[in-house]
């Protein structure tokens, strides 16, 4: 009979909701704080993944989206609009359907991962494939929302930031304190905007006694944050992070300044790596993009960034299941054997 009531409730008086607001939820946030073992002895740290691909739609997207779509749903909107590299699609697509509301979602042609298009067309959203980038597809998107009766659901509408900021507080919950350090991949920089966000307004309500150093991870080819300047046709195989003019830029810079953490770029080979080191070692699939936060960990460690004896989480942002394709891609293809036990035996190293 006890079950988690979704980010709303279970933060209630830190959100802007009142009593008479309609909450949209899919009991989202409530996700998992696994201790790493294999990151941890590698690092001499104490490291934590906070597991968001546990959300209701496999990605962190809905801590934003509950309040986002229940905030358009108390203003009388019938239609939302985001654009989106696959999972904020995805979210408000599931989110729409429960407050029976019209979902468009603008996404870069031939750059979203299948199973986040998938998730779109299953929950009914109108979706157009832009001839562009994801930061076209914003643009797009706020120009719609600005000219036509559609709310816009991207995090450059500050209650989605809201209800991501969560996450913070659902690691300083558990833990009982927050972490010296927070990781985490860096894209629209909509997320380390919100978790730094809860970070500050715990330690300001003494709810934890300090702030972790924020530690920001770009990919390479979509690094502009980094790079200090817009990067024109950004590239990665972390399509959710393909992103070359993040909206909140100058957010995720005072994160990173006020927290005297740094934001750095992974390669996609190290996020390769980090990914089925994630996979293969502790257990753990996500999608590319996610494992940034670990490729970038695992980057800081070996450059002696690190020291030990501290206690760290990295946030891994969305499901393995978003994006299969970078599982089997490269991995040796099963075996077919005969309905005979010795076969499958000698097969399997048994015999
Ligand atoms: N990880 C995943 C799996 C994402 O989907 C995103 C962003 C990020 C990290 C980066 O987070 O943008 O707040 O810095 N995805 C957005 C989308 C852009 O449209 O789904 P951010």
């Amino acid at each position: 009979t006890h079950q988690w009531r979704g980010i709303i409730e279970e933060y209630r008086d830190r959100l802007p909701v009142s009593d008479s607001t309609p909450v949209v939820t899919l009991r989202e946030g409530g996700t998992p704080l696994v201790p790493a073992q294999v990151l941890s002895e590698r690092t001499g740290c104490e490291v934590h993944l906070k597991v968001e691909g546990a959300n209701p739609t496999g990605s962190f997207k809905d801590r934003g989206m509950t309040m986002a779509i229940t905030r358009a749903k108390e203003e009388g909107a019938k239609a939302v609009i985001c654009a989106s590299t696959g999972n904020t699609s995805a979210s408000a697509a599931a989110y729409a359907v429960r407050a029976g509301m019209v979902c468009a979602v603008l996404v870069p042609q031939g750059k979203i991962a299948l199973g986040k298009m998938g998730q779109a067309l299953v929950h009914g959203a109108k979706i157009l494939q832009v001839d562009g980038n994801f930061d076209d597809c914003l643009t797009l998107a706020r120009g719609l929302s600005d000219n036509y009766p559609v709310a816009l659901v991207n995090s450059v509408n500050p209650v989605r930031i809201e209800g991501q900021k969560t996450a913070a507080f659902e690691i300083v919950d558990m833990l009982g304190d927050a972490p010296d350090i927070h990781v985490l991949p860096v894209g629209n920089a909509g997320n380390i905007t919100a978790y730094w966000k809860g970070y500050t307004e715990y330690a300001a309500d003494g709810v934890a006694t300090r702030t972790p150093r924020m530690w920001g991870f770009q990919a390479s080819g979509s690094a502009p944050i980094v790079r200090g300047e817009i990067v024109k046709d950004p590239s990665t195989i972390a399509t959710a992070i393909r992103i070359g003019n993040p909206a909140s830029w100058q957010y995720a810079i005072a994160a990173r300044d006020e927290s005297g953490g740094f934001i750095d770029e992974v390669t996609d080979r190290e996020i390769l790596r980090a990914y089925r080191l994630l996979a293969s070692q502790e257990g753990v699939f996500v999608e590319p993009a996610s494992a940034a936060s670990v490729a970038g960990l695992l980057k800081a460690a070996e450059q002696g960034k690190v020291d030990p004896g501290q206690r760290i989480v990295c946030t891994v942002t969305g499901n393995g299941l978003k994006d299969p394709d970078w599982a089997v891609a490269g991995a040796p293809q099963p075996v077919t054997v005969p309905v005979d036990a010795a076969a499958a035996a000698e097969r399997l190293g048994l015999a």
